[in-house]
């Protein structure tokens, strides 16, 4: 069975109830209830933590077994070289994803260490952007 894992930053714990009118009213464990649903066939594994050491024990726990990994690193993606370097350091390949269009946003979030070193980048479809990595992975299977 093909395995993937989702793994949120900080604050995407808050899903739902942090503004809204940015990220939407939907929770997160809603949205994946949702898209495991749809996806029967694959296994969906999640973690959300917001201890930057946590996602790299993450990245470095599943990053030699699974087939792909939906990175949404939150804030640590314009700050984190030590993201880019765990994500630099295992085999899976990651998709780097963003619910809003941070293009659209402050400057800060136009720069991304985790960009470089990963598969490709989805942002802007709101909680869409999970599942438009998870066909961007599929198809390159
Ligand atoms: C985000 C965008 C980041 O700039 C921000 O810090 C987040 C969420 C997004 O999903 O749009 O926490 O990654």
């Amino acid at each position: 069975m093909t395995k993937i894992q989702i793994i949120n930053g900080p604050n995407l714990n808050l899903l739902g109830t942090r503004e809204p009118e940015i990220y939407g009213g939907k929770t997160f464990e809603t949205y994946l209830e949702e898209l495991r649903r749809d996806y029967p066939q694959i296994q969906i594994a999640y973690f959300q933590s917001n201890v930057e050491g946590l996602l790299i024990d993450k990245l470095q726990e599943v990053g030699f077994s699974y087939d792909g990994i939906i990175l949404n690193g939150g804030a640590y993606t314009h700050t984190s070289v030590a993201l880019q370097d765990a994500i630099r350091s295992i085999k899976t390949p990651v998709v780097e994803v963003h619910i809003s269009n941070v293009f659209q946003r402050e400057e800060f979030r136009h720069h991304s260490y985790l960009s470089p070193v990963c598969k490709g980048v989805i942002c802007g479809f709101g909680m869409d952007s999970y599942r438009l990595a998870l066909e961007a992975l599929l198809a390159d299977k």
